[in-house]
C-alpha cells in the first residue's frame, strides 16, 4: 500500500486541483495535518478543499486568532490553526479530541505543534514553497483511513504525482 506521495503544483490552479481531489478522497472522521512555513499555502489548500465541498471560499481564512473555524460543507470541516497555541493542552481544551473523533474532517494548520495530540491514523501534508507560485506537497498516510484516502487521492490525480 502506498504511504507517501509527492505532488508538485506550479501555480494556484494546481493547488486547487489537489484541493478538489482531496475533497473527493477524504471521509468523515479523517484528520489532515498541515505542515509548512508561513505563506507555504496551508490556508490556500484548505480553501480549495472547502470550495470543492460547497463552502463559500470567501469564508475560509486562517483561524489564527479564533483558533478554530467550522464550515458547513457537504462534509463538516473543522479548520484549526495551532500557531498561537501556548501548548498542546490548549489544543485539547478547544475540544480538539471530540472533533477529531467526530463525523467531520479536521484540517489542522501548524499540526507539528500539536503532534502528540494527533490520532495515529492521520494524513500529513507538508507544503514546501519552491518558487513564487510553485509548491511541493509531501503527503504521508499513517493508519488505515488515511491510507484509504491516499489511495483514492492517487486514483483521482493520476498524473502529477510521484510515488
Ligand atoms: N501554488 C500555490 N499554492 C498555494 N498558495 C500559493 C501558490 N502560489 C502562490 N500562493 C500564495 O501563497 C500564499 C499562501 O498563503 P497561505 O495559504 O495563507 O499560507 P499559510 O496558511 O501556509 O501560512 C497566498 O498568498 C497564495 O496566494
Ligand atoms: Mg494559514
Amino acid at each position: 500500500m502506498t504511504s507517501e506521495v509527492r505532488f508538485v503544483a506550479d501555480d494556484e490552479t494546481e493547488t486547487d486541483r489537489l484541493g478538489r481531489a482531496l475533497a473527493a478522497a477524504v471521509e468523515p472522521g479523517l484528520v489532515v495535518a498541515l505542515v509548512g512555513n508561513l505563506g507555504a499555502g496551508k490556508t490556500r489548500l484548505v480553501r480549495g478543499i472547502a470550495a470543492a465541498l460547497d463552502v463559500d471560499p470567501r469564508t475560509v481564512s486562517s483561524p489564527t486568532f479564533v483558533l478554530i473555524h467550522e464550515y458547513d460543507g457537504r462534509i463538516p470541516l473543522y479548520h484549526f490553526d495551532a500557531y498561537r497555541l501556548r501548548n498542546e493542552a490548549e489544543f485539547l481544551e478547544l475540544g480538539a479530541d471530540e472533533l477529531m473523533s467526530g463525523d467531520g474532517v479536521c484540517l489542522i494548520e501548524w499540526a507539528d505543534r500539536v503532534a502528540s495530540s494527533l490520532p495515529a491514523d492521520c494524513l500529513r501534508i507538508e507544503i514546501v514553497a519552491c518558487g513564487e507560485t510553485a509548491r511541493e506537497f509531501h503527503i504521508t498516510a499513517s493508519g488505515i483511513a488515511a491510507s484509504r484516502c491516499l489511495e483514492r487521492l492517487i486514483a483521482k490525480l493520476g498524473r502529477g504525482m510521484d510515488e
